[in-house]
């Protein structure tokens, strides 16, 4: 049939993929990493903890965790050259675009290692990933605003040594603020992983073709861009911020995303699979308010956020439609306190999806019946003709 429009068939399901590494349901808010809830896990646990449970299916233990650490710690120099790279890119690049980048080229420097088929390089492309994407990501903002790189302190820990090389400068030390920390690591873990969602659908897709871990993860990166999906972070600030600034009572801008003018959406709100309150968006939003009342910030987008969630969670048209805020309606206010320019936030996203990225291409590439990625597609063209005599 012709003409049809291939809307009206939506997204074609190619079969569910398997995986033992995150579950989710969507209509009760339950998300469990290798079965433990999320809560838990983003208060008892440290990122590397979690991505340790996510890569390799159980927590570690003290000497396991230990010995992780280390191996990440001694791989957080990148290589002289690479810091050359963001001389070749403008200042106005968006962080994103530069951390795709920056870990497509990366792999450049360890082709002996790319053997997608040989545990041990699989290791090495784990933790090279792992301890340099946060130094690509710091040198992505460092970049922007016109600063010196540092070079990574592995007295730090993970975290620490990521912040430093965020808000450290030549000029003076560096002292940890353990409320920033505990936050951000926190923030990190709530966003490790979340089984089939567009990245990281996308970093199998690419890695069923036997392309090496780097390459499948920068592809992961630029669909994570997307303001429909990661960018939706950086979205919602500037959402906010366009709130405050026209001075409109929030009911206004509510009313105009109900009438869809110029396809204005709630960003941070709605979510593919939760048609229920994203238990992280709970878990940030606790910590919005831990992380400003001990930063002594009053920020008055915050306000606004909240009002226009409990507008929203009355109104039937968000109801009826079962859209709750996800994920990224608080947390660009908490990076914000933090210091982080909005163009970061979806960086920082990135940095938490790392290890989920990572598990599941290890699954994928570790399963002997993996398939090279082909989604289904609907025909919905012309029949056969012929070409007009000329
Ligand atoms: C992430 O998949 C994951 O797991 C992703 C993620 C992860 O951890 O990896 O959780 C991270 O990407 C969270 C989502 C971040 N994106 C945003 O906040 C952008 C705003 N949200 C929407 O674009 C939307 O809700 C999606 C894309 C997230 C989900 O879209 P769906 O499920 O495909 O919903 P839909 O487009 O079919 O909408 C159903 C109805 C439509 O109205 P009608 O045509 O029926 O009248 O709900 C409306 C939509 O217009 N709608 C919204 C809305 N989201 C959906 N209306 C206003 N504001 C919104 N945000």
């Amino acid at each position: 049939q012709t003409g049809l429009n291939t809307l009206d068939y939506g997204f074609v399901n190619t079969g569910a993929t398997k995986s033992a590494i995150t579950y989710i349901d969507g209509d009760q808010g339950i998300l469990r990493y290798r079965g433990y809830p999320i809560d838990q896990v983003a208060s008892g646990c440290t990122y590397l903890e979690v991505a340790w449970l996510l890569i390799y299916g159980e927590l570690p233990t003290d000497e396991e965790l230990a010995g992780f650490d280390a191996r990440i710690r001694r791989h957080t120099l990148l290589h002289e050259d690479l810091r050359r790279l963001f001389d070749a890119l403008p200042h106005s690049a968006h962080p994103m675009s530069v951390l795709s980048s920056a870990v497509s080229a990366l792999s450049t420097y360890y082709e002996d290692d790319m053997d997608v088929d040989d545990p041990e390089k699989v290791e090495l492309q784990t933790v090279r990933l792992l301890a340099k994407l946060p130094v690509i990501a710091a040198y992505a903002h460092k970049k922007a605003i016109g600063q010196a790189f540092l070079y990574p302190d592995n007295k730090l820990s993970f975290v620490d040594n990521f912040l430093r090389l965020n808000f450290g400068t030549m000029a003076e030390p560096y002292e940890p603020n353990p409320v920033l920390s505990k936050a951000l690591e926190r923030l990190l873990i709530l966003h490790e992983d979340h089984e089939q969602n567009a990245s990281t659908s996308t970093v199998r897709l690419v890695g069923s073709t036997k392309a090496n871990m780097f390459a499948s993860i920068s592809a992961g990166i630029n669909a994570l861009y997307g303001p429909l999906h990661g960018g939706a972070n950086e979205a919602v600030l500037e959402m906010l911020q366009q709130i405050k600034d026209s001075g409109e009572p929030v009911s206004r801008f509510v009313e105009r995303v109900k009438n869809k003018e110029r396809g204005v959406k709630l960003m941070g709100f709605g979510h593919r699979v939760y048609k229920n309150y994203d238990p992280r968006a709970k878990l940030v939003k606790e910590s919005a308010h831990e992380v400003l009342q001990s930063l002594g910030v009053q920020d008055d987008l915050l306000d606004i956020a909240m009002e226009l969630e409990q507008i929203a969670l009355e109104d039937e048209y968000f109801v009826s439609r079962k859209l709750y805020p996800n994920v990224d309606f608080y947390t660009g206010i908490i990076y914000r306190a933090m210091g982080f320019p909005p163009r970061m936030f979806t960086v920082l996203f990135a940095i938490g999806r790392l290890p989920g990225w990572i598990a599941q291409w290890r699954e994928l590439n570790n399963d002997p019946l993996n398939k090279i990625g082909r989604p289904q597609q609907l025909y919905v063209g012309h029949p056969e003709r012929d070409l007009p005599a000329r």
